[in-house]
């Protein structure tokens, strides 16, 4: 039987994908025998919005932007600790070419995601905390001490961005939420909103997208909660109103849209590991050294320019996060 779904992020230009790690998608085995797969297979690829062509889809008008309560906020003063290796990435690449499997699978879903209300906006902080609370976004903006950082961004599909991004780091929210000793880890959620996003009607994605970190990871430094971009409020299509950005780990961590901080102990199952266990993990440190089951991570495409450069251990960030991971050979850090 052949299936072939084109996924976005998860192939890198060249690859396809295998039978064998089509069929590891739980969803799509609930979804039962080979002959349903195969009569399924069509209208989820449209549900899921499958590339029709770029210019089909540069045809569509988005609809009309409303106004950012949190644009007065911007610029935010840039903090000079985290320095780039290589030039920002142009605004308009970094706002044109996303993943944000919600609005379809194809980089293009920049006109999709105007579709999506960020205000109201509220944030629930809960499980593991002193006392669980809601939060109005711009109510949250205006107690987080906001800063721009300059990082970069490294896909697991091997192509990498560098982005201004505007934002406050992740142990001030923690601290604002007050976990209780007993919370190990962080869970993150994203909306969910299948009449917006219309990717979330492709049954066979565990909706809503779930990252996670650990506690240590979500109290280091580098770990931040992005904003905006580019001195700007977050555009819709790249997580607004809040998304993560943890630039050791592969890019499939840095969730966008979130609604809910939740702290747990015991470690949450993620968005892609519920996928493809096989090719995607709780961990996704970038490391050179360690391929994807279907291709080499060694490289990275430049996105905007005509060459690749070398992968860097943790993205070019070891001196910050590497010890997180002292004793913990034994986990998949790596995927
Ligand atoms: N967050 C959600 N909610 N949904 C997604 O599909 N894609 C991830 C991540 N966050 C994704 C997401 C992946 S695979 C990558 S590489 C980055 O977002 C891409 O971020 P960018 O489009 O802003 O470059």
């Amino acid at each position: 039987m052949l299936v072939k779904i084109k996924r976005g992020w998860e192939l890198p230009e060249s690859a396809a994908t295998p039978e064998d790690v089509f069929h590891d998608r739980r969803r799509f085995l609930k979804a039962g025998s080979a002959a349903s797969i195969l009569l399924a297979a069509p209208a989820l690829l449209a549900a899921c919005d499958e590339a029709p062509s770029q210019v089909a889809e540069a045809a569509e008008s988005p609809a009309p932007a409303e106004p950012d309560p949190s644009a007065k906020l911007y610029p935010v003063k840039r903090n000079l600790r985290y320095r780039l290796d290589r030039d920002i990435t142009p605004e308009d690449l970094v706002t044109t070419y996303n993943n944000y499997y919600e609005f379809g699978s194809s980089k293009t879903i920049w006109k999709k995601a105007q579709a999506l209300p960020i205000r109201p906006w509220t944030v629930k902080i809960d499980g593991l905390v002193e006392k669980p609370l809601e939060i109005g976004v711009d109510d949250l903006l205006a107690r987080m001490p906001l800063e721009e950082r300059l990082y970069r961004l490294r896909c697991v599909e091997a192509w990498s961005i560098a982005v201004p991004w505007s934002g406050f780091a992740l142990k001030a929210l923690v601290d604002f939420a007050q976990p209780l000793s007993s919370a190990k880890y962080l869970r993150m959620e994203t909306f969910l909103m299948p009449d917006v996003a219309r990717g979330q009607k492709a049954s066979w994605y565990p909706w809503p997208y779930i990252e996670g970190l650990t506690m240590a990871e979500a109290r280091n430094e580098l770990a931040f909660i992005a904003t905006g971009i580019y001195g700007k409020p977050m555009p819709k299509q790249n997580g607004s109103p809040l998304r993560l950005a943890v630039p050791w780990k592969y890019g499939f961590k840095s969730i966008k849209g979130i609604v809910r901080f939740e702290f747990m102990d015991r470690r949450p199952l993620t968005f892609w590991e519920e996928v493809g266990p096989k090719e995607y993990g709780f961990w996704a440190n970038v490391n050179p050294e360690v391929p994807h089951p279907r291709w080499s991570q060694a490289s990275e495409r430049v996105v905007g320019k005509d060459y690749r450069v070398a992968t860097q251990l943790f993205n070019g960030y070891g001196q910050f996060v590497a010890d997180l991971y002292r004793g913990l050979e034994t986990e998949r850090l790596f995927m």
